[in-house]
């Protein structure tokens, strides 16, 4: 039996997703292989054990008031290899074979878990440090995949000390750098879930949507606009990874937005996705390329476009903790080719349990 810790909630706008994720965990994770040890972390970064979690709850939010809860910690010590626990006004210690951090943006998908996960010496499911950071931060994702050879949209950078100085100036250089070719799509570093996203048409949209981009980080990428299908591939593996088999999204509004994500039950998704055969296979040896030059372990979702013009293959981003509940892409994808979702856990497991995390 191992003593498998899920983390969810956390600290960034993608807590609810977390908390959705965690929940189907909690729900398909084989109780004959784990002692699950559910730990939440609230919005303002509170954390507690929740023993014997209640999955809807997780779901629901409502497991924030949970009597049961008690406070915990995850212990850098590798002497306690694993959680630190206030109970009764006592500190006691819960050992953590493995820990599957459900954690997406900030606090969770961006290094910053692993790093104590790696200093606790206790294995993880997913991207180790470098990897989590680099994919978090979509401009440095950019620099490594420009060495890969796989296509991706051009783009400028805007820095905010730049922006705050002289707005309509940097602006400006922009849309210089990106040859005047609207649309262009304006998006945070280091966000997720669309938040921030816009697309621009013109000067004054570029202008707005520098200015919201700005609010959500210091740095903001700008982006020639790809016209294609939205397709997403799942990587597995360590050393050796595989790709699943390719989905697309077809949202319905202009973009896919956090609305289309999260609130709109009419954005479609095909699995395989509606391109041709060879695109597909372009797909699949892209996503490993950009997985392997990350430094990616165990998992991520490699997002690319497909161009409705000539199918080219474009690669988008990537995610390492991808959205995981049992009808989120990743899992989906793998089940189309035959492993379960409570199989994919293991899996996951088993991966985090061989050797050491970045
Ligand atoms: N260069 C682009 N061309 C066309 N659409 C884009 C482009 N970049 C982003 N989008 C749209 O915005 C959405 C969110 O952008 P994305 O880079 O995936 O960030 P996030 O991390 O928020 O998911 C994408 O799913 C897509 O619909
Ligand atoms: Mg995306």
């Amino acid at each position: 039996m191992l003593a498998l810790a899920v983390l969810f909630g956390g600290l960034s706008n993608e807590h609810d997703i977390s908390c959705m994720s965690a929940c189907s965990i909690l729900q398909n994770a084989d109780r004959s292989k784990y002692h699950l040890l559910p730990i939440g972390i609230t919005r303002d970064g509170r954390w507690f054990l929740y023993e014997n979690a209640d999955p809807e709850k997780v779901k629901s939010g409502a497991w924030e008031t949970e009597p049961g809860l008690v406070p915990a910690v995850l212990s850098p010590d590798r002497a306690a290899h694993g959680l630190l626990v206030m109970r009764d006004g006592r500190t006691e210690t819960v050992r953590v074979d493995v820990c599957f951090p459900v954690l997406h943006g900030f606090g969770g998908e961006d290094g910053t878990i692993q790093g104590l996960l790696t200093l606790a010496g206790i294995p993880f499911v997913g991207p180790g440090v470098a990897a989590s950071a680099n994919a978090m931060d979509k401009s440095l994702t950019k620099a490594v995949v420009d060495r890969t050879g796989v296509r991706q949209a051009a783009y400028d950078l805007a820095l905010r000390p730049d922006f705050a100085r002289d707005p309509e100036g940097t602006a400006r250089r922009i849309e210089t750098a990106m040859d005047k070719k609207y649309p262009l799509f304006v998006k945070p570093c280091s966000s997720g879930s669309s938040v921030g996203v816009a697309r621009a048409d013109d000067f004054d949209g570029l202008l707005a949507g520098l200015t919201e981009a700005f609010r959500w980080d210091a740095k903001v990428l700008v982006e020639e606009f790809i016209d294609g299908h939205e397709i997403e591939c799942a990587v597995l593996g360590n050393d050796d990874p595989i790709a699943s088999t390719v989905g697309e999204i077809a949202p319905t509004q202009t973009f896919y937005t956090f609305d289309a994500k999260y609130n709109d039950a009419t954005s479609q998704l095909y699995i395989p996705a509606h391109i041709p055969a060879e695109a597909i296979e372009t797909v699949r040896r892209d996503a490993i390329r950009v997985y392997t030059a990350l430094g990616c372990r165990g998992l991520s979702r490699v997002d690319f476009f497909c161009t409705y013009a000539d199918g080219e293959i474009v690669f988008n981003e990537i995610n390492t903790i991808p959205g995981f509940t049992s009808i989120s892409m990743y899992p989906k994808l793998f089940a189309h080719g035959g492993l379960s979702y409570p199989a994919l856990i293991d899996r996951l497991v088993a991966l985090a349990m061989e050797g050491t995390n970045g």
